[in-house]
């Protein structure tokens, strides 16, 4: 099976993530705060929780903006142990982390502060940018060399020493000519941190209070500074639709080449769209133009079929699935069972081996290993109110075109006529028919023709 997670790293030391998510978004043009948007299926919170819990760390502090419970609560539903600060005033970086002053005050070994709008950061670079508070480093920042580092924070290095971070705004032209950058996140030592960012004062371009003068701060103060270099991509932020886009983009690349690593036969990976959560077995065969929305397992060898969209659906082994086959939450395929064309699955198991292989809605139900299901049968299985169930049995045959409505149940080894309307119970191997009788008129059609032809006078 493959999955975003990895095992948890082997350091023992307890670590505080501070997570700043009080981003206005404005440019995102939205309803919705900009941290509760989503790639592969989570939102940017969500991935920053996740990882960094990956990585180690043992307590979190999201910082939110006033009035924003829906923050809130996407915390606590990713982390139900998160702490909640809010910052009142948009004050600058440095504000930001001392919003959590409570959480640091309690003492952790490790700080580590990180962003909710930068979702790419993964679980090695947080475990990098821990390394060197273990040798004694007080302070380490998040570094990158910066295709365009107009904007950033420039780095000033001494060999392996950090000296100071300065804001692009306050940069003189020489700083501004170096392109390695400080891409945000920071880790520092616990037993100081809140000491050294209760230093920071807002005398600068900006008027704000920056997060980055803790490097001079630590220094002047005897410490050690240190820098971790990652990928640009890892720095990315997102602060509008195009940044998302892109985001998603690079996480669905990270995804695809995870299960490719994992004995997964993608045809054409670029169309395959994974969620966070995808769990793909090996030898599992994804054509191309596949969605897999939350919560999918596909268990070994089983074939995906161009067009299908999964979600919340449960693939056993060797099962066949599309192609245009729409697995809704609760669907559960059972081995070597066959989904096939324009066949919609809604909080329905297939046992094993199972045909259901065109055109039909199975909605609240369950069919019995062996089963076949004719094309167009559907149940019927909500009546404006409430739903109903309808139970298949074991190699049961529903014939073609049927309308089960439910609650209903089929019993193991019976027929349905095709065309039935079927309203009450089917005992196990009879045959239940629920149409009207065929009625057959000899010679009338032609006897209907001559006297239409005679009355038009033709
Ligand atoms: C920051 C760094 C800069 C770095 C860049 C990388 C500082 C002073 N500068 O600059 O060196 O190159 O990130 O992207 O830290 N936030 C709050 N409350 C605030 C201010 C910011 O929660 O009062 C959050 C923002 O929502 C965002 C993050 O902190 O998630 C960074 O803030 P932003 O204003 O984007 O910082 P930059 O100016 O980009
Ligand atoms: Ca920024």
């Amino acid at each position: 099976m493959t999955s975003n997670h990895s095992p948890k790293t082997s350091n023992t030391r307890s670590c505080l993530a501070v997570v700043l998510a009080a981003g206005e978004g404005t440019r995102m043009k939205s309803e919705k705060p900009k941290v509760l948007h989503h790639v592969a299926n989570r939102s940017l919170l969500g991935h920053v929780l996740a990882t960094l819990t990956e990585a180690g760390a043992t307590q979190a502090a999201v910082v939110i903006g006033p009035d924003r419970e829906d923050v809130e609560k996407e915390a606590l539903k990713i982390l139900p142990g998160a702490r909640i600060f809010v910052q009142r005033e948009r004050l600058g970086t440095g504000h930001a982390v001392l919003s959590a002053r409570e959480a640091l005050a309690e003492g952790s070994d490790d700080v580590i502060v990180a962003y909710a709008d930068t979702p790419l950061v993964t679980i090695e670079t947080f475990a990098k940018l821990r390394a060197p508070l273990s040798d004694g480093a007080a302070v380490v920042a998040m570094a990158f060399e910066a295709r365009d580092p107009t904007g950033y924070g420039r780095l000033i290095t001494d060999g392996d020493q950090l000296l100071a971070i300065r804001e692009h705004k306050d940069a003189s032209a020489a700083e501004r000519a170096i392109t390695l950058c400080n891409g945000g996140l920071m880790a520092i030592r616990g037993d100081v941190a809140l000491s050294l960012l209760e230093r920071i004062g807002n005398s600068n371009a900006k008027g704000e209070y920056y997060l980055t003068d803790i490097v001079e701060i630590a220094r002047e103060a005897g410490h050690r500074a240190a820098i971790a270099i990652v990928p640009e991509e890892e720095v990315h932020g997102v602060n509008d639709r195009a940044q998302l886009a892109a985001a998603e983009r690079m996480i669905q690349v990270r995804l695809r080449e995870k299960a490719l690593a994992a004995g997964v036969t993608l045809v054409a990976p670029e169309t395959t769209f994974l969620s966070h959560d995808t769990r793909l077995g090996q030898d599992v065969l994804v054509e191309p133009h596949v969605v897999f929305g939350p919560g999918v397992t596909v268990e070994a060898g089983a074939v995906i079929h161009s067009f299908s969209y999964l979600e919340g659906a449960r693939i056993a082994a060797g099962a066949v699935i599309g192609p245009y086959a729409r697995l809704r939450p609760g669907a559960s395929v059972g081995p070597k069972a066959k989904v096939g064309n324009f066949v919609e699955l809604k909080n329905t198991e297939l046992g094993a081996g199972a045909k259901v292989n065109h055109l039909t809605y199975l909605g609240d139900a369950s069919v019995g290993a062996g089963a076949n299901i004719g094309a167009g049968a559907i149940t019927c299985n909500y009546d404006g109110y409430n739903k109903y169930r309808t139970e298949i049995g074991e190699g049961a045959f529903v014939g073609s075109n049927s309308s089960l409505v439910a609650p209903i149940s089929i019993g193991a080894g019976a027929y349905v006529g095709s065309g039935s309307v079927v309203t009450e119970n089917v005992p196990a191997d009879a045959l239940a028919l629920g149409r009207g009788r065929q009625v057959v008129k000899e010679g009338w059609a032609a006897n209907f023709r001559s006297k239409a032809r005679a009355a038009k006078g033709k």
